[in-house]
C-alpha cells in the first residue's frame, strides 16, 4: 500500500506571535516522522510524506495514497486545531488512523472532556473554567477545594504547566490566572490538586480497544510534591523513572484500566489514545486528560517507551495502530491478522 505521512514539523509551523517558550511544544522532529516511516516500510508499504498545512495540502491532492497515518498537530490556538487534517481527509474521501475530527477536537477542550467522563461515571478532578477577565474580577474562591491546580484550557504537551501551577490561596489562583489568560489567549481550568501517583495509560485498536500498559512516573529526586510538568518532561531521562507494569494494588490497576477503557469509548477514540490519571489517596483514578494524538517519538513519547517496557518494538506499536485503522476500513490481509489484538490479562497490566 501506499502510506501517506500526515505530521507538523517543529521547524516548519510559523512561529506564532508573543514568544511563548512553549508555543511550539506539541510539534514533532524529523526523527519521529522518519522512526514512523522505517518501521511502515518494513511492512512493505511504500511512504509518501505529505507534511503538514499548505504543503499537506498540496500533497494530498497531487499524490494518490491509500491511507494516512496521521499524527498531524494542526496549526494556530484554536480549539480545534487537531480535527484539521483528518477534516480535510474525510472531505476527500482518503482513509487515515486515528481519531475522527470529533473527537480530536472535543479532546483538547478538556473541561467539556471532563464533563463527558462525568456523565460516563470516570471520576475527574473537581474543576471551574474562567474565561476571561471580567468571569476572573466576579470568581469566589471560597468554596474551591486547596491546593489547586491551574491550567489552558486547550493545550496539550504540558503548555503552560510548570512546578508552580498548584496554588495555595485564593490570591495565587487569581494570579495565575491572570497570567495564562494574557499569555495563552483561551480560557483557564483550574481543578482540584490531586496529591497521588502520576500514571498514564496506552490504549490501542478498536472492538474491543486493549490497554497496552499502565506506566507509573516517578520523581528520581525525592519532592513535597510531584507535577509531571513541562521542566519534568523535558528532562525526562534525568529527572524521572518510568515503570510499567506499574507497581500498583491490583484493585486500582483494575480501576485504571476500567477507567481508560471507558473513556476511549465514551469519547469515540480510535486505533490509539493515551490518558492521564492521578491516584487519589483512596485509590480512586482520577482521569486528567486524554490525548488520542499521543507523541509517537521512538526515545522520548510515552507510549513508545511504555510499549517498549512491555515488549513491543517501535515497528509492533506502530504496525499495531495501522493494521487497527486498515481493519475498519475492511481491510483484512494475513499481516494485519498478525496484528490482531488480543484483550490483555488485568494482572499483566
Ligand atoms: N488536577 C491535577 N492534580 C494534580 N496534578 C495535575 C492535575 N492536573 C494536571 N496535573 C499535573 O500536570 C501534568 C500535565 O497535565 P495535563 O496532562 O492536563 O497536561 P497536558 O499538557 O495535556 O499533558 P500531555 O503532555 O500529556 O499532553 C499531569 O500529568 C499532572 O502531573
Ligand atoms: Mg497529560
Amino acid at each position: 500500500m501506499r502510506i501517506g505521512l500526515a505530521y507538523d514539523l517543529k521547524d516548519k509551523v510559523p512561529e506564532p506571535q508573543g514568544k511563548l517558550e512553549d508555543a511550539l511544544e506539541e510539534y514533532d522532529s524529523l526523527e519521529t516522522v522518519d522512526a514512523i516511516a522505517r518501521a511502515i516500510e518494513d511492512q512493505n508499504h511504500s511512504v509518501v510524506k505529505l507534511g503538514g498545512g499548505r504543503e499537506f495540502l498540496c500533497n494530498v491532492l497531487e499524490q494518490r495514497v491509500d491511507l494516512v497515518f496521521n499524527i498531524a498537530e494542526g496549526l494556530g490556538n484554536y480549539r480545534s486545531r487537531e480535527a484539521q487534517v483528518p477534516s480535510v481527509l474525510e472531505m476527500l474521501g482518503v482513509p487515515y488512523s486515528g481519531s475522527d475530527p470529533l473527537c480530536l477536537a472535543l479532546s483538547l477542550e478538556k473541561p467539556l472532556t471532563k464533563s463527558l467522563m462525568s456523565i460516563a461515571g470516570v471520576a475527574t478532578p473537581r474543576w471551574r473554567v474562567v474565561r476571561d477577565i471580567r468571569e476572573l474580577k466576579e470568581a469566589d474562591w471560597g468554596d474551591f477545594p486547596l491546593p489547586a491546580f491551574v491550567k489552558p484550557a486547550h493545550e496539550g504537551s504540558s503548555k503552560g504547566i510548570r512546578v508552580a501551577s498548584r496554588l495555595e490561596s485564593a490570591e495565587q489562583i487569581a494570579e495565575a490566572v491572570n497570567r495564562l489568560l494574557e499569555y495563552y489567549h483561551q480560557p483557564v481550568m483550574v481543578e482540584e490538586f490531586i496529591d497521588g501517583e502520576e500514571t498514564t495509560v496506552g490504549v490501542v485498536g478498536n472492538s474491543p480497544p486493549v490497554v497496552v500498559g499502565i506506566m507509573r512516573v516517578i520523581p528520581r529526586k525525592k519532592v513535597d510534591y510531584f507535577v509531571y510538568s513541562l521542566e519534568m518532561k523535558r528532562d525526562w531521562e534525568a529527572l524521572l523513572t518510568y515503570e510499567c507494569p506499574a507497581q500498583l494494588g491490583r484493585d486500582v490497576l483494575h480501576g485504571i484500566a476500567d477507567s481508560s477503557l471507558r473513556a476511549f469509548e465514551a469519547l469515540g477514540c480510535r486505533d490509539l489514545a493515551r490518558m492521564d490519571f492521578r491516584i487519589g489517596k483512596d485509590g480512586t483514578p482520577y482521569f486528567l486528560e486524554v490525548n488520542p494524538l499521543p507523541g509517537l517519538n521512538p526515545r522520548s513519547g510515552d507510549l513508545p517507551i511504555m510499549a517498549g517496557k512491555v515488549g513491543w518494538s517501535y515497528e509492533t506499536l506502530i504496525t499495531t495502530i495501522l493494521s487497527a485503522a486498515q481493519q475498519r476500513y475492511g481491510g483484512t490481509s494475513r499481516e494485519q491478522d498478525r496484528h490482531r489484538l488480543q484483550p490483555a490479562s488485568p494482572l499483566q497490566l
